[in-house]
């Protein structure tokens, strides 16, 4: 597994890992991320049964298990949590999803006592007495409960499936530690249109969450699949070609 730091303060850490060169071909490349404040961990879209053994000992690295608390969801996809019972297995832990998943991730192993369950408007979540980080609503992006994590210290917003990339696996042989960054964005586009244009149902809820997330202040937009963007100029060039891009009903 590949790890990067994406923050890191004597109290605060944000972390990457991906890239797991054992993955076979049939199985969709994910990104997991780990978030740590005074210790207590929230770990992000853990990803597929098949990765519990590789993403856990790589968080295992960085974090005591005792000390995860939450596992946040971004939506109910086998890529994102299918692994949820084993999570639940090695950690005491909370699991963060929409409402509308609740009786649904109840077949990975979640149960009303160990489930927070976001409503609409999404919240504000305390990991810590003095800090919480912001549960962003990314509603029918693909999914229609689907949730974004935006943490105000790093200044980092998880999208889940937003910005996801499908990013050919050649791009990434033979190098010991792969780039995780969009490097230039215009010949990224070809790896993420396609599933933008076919996830996602309408433009409505793309114009929504843009208003919404340009309020907030993103030096890094890291999605579930693919590369991260960089930097408010790449954050920008993001949001703008998602801006424009025609998505399900409205594309041809
Ligand atoms: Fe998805
Ligand atoms: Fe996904």
């Amino acid at each position: 597994m590949i790890s990067e730091v994406l923050y890191e303060s004597p109290n605060h850490k944000f972390v990457y890992i991906g890239k797991d060169p054992e993955r076979p071909d049939y199985i969709i490349d994910t990104n997991q991320y780990l978030l740590i404040h005074d210790k207590i961990a929230t770990i992000m879209d853990p990803g597929g049964i098949e990765m519990f053994s590789s993403v856990s000992s790589a968080f295992a690295g960085e974090v005591r298990m005792s000390d995860v608390k939450f596992i946040f969801s971004s939506h109910q996809d086998p890529d994102v949590i299918s692994s949820l019972a084993l999570w639940l297995s090695i950690t005491d832990s909370k699991i963060i999803i929409d409402r509308i998943w609740s009786t649904f991730i109840s077949h990975y192993g979640a149960r009303p006592d160990n489930m927070i369950m976001v409503e609409d408007a999404g919240m504000k979540l305390n990991m810590t007495k003095d800090y919480a980080f912001d549960i962003i609503p990314a509603h029918y992006l693909h999914s229609p409960g689907h949730l974004n994590l935006y943490d105000p210290i790093s200044k980092i917003l998880f999208t889940g499936d937003i910005g996801a990339a499908l990013v050919p696996r050649e791009e990434f042989k033979g190098k010991r530690k792969p780039n995780v960054f969009v490097q230039d964005f215009d010949s990224h586009i070809k790896y993420m249109e396609y599933f933008h244009k076919r996830w996602m149902p309408s433009n409505e809820p793309k114009k929504i969450w843009i208003d919404r997330v340009s309020k907030l202040d993103i030096e890094i937009l890291a999605p579930q699949h693919g590369l991260i963007f960089k930097g408010k100029e790449m954050v920008d060039k993001f949001l703008n070609w998602f801006d424009g891009l025609n998505v399900g009903l409205y594309s041809k």
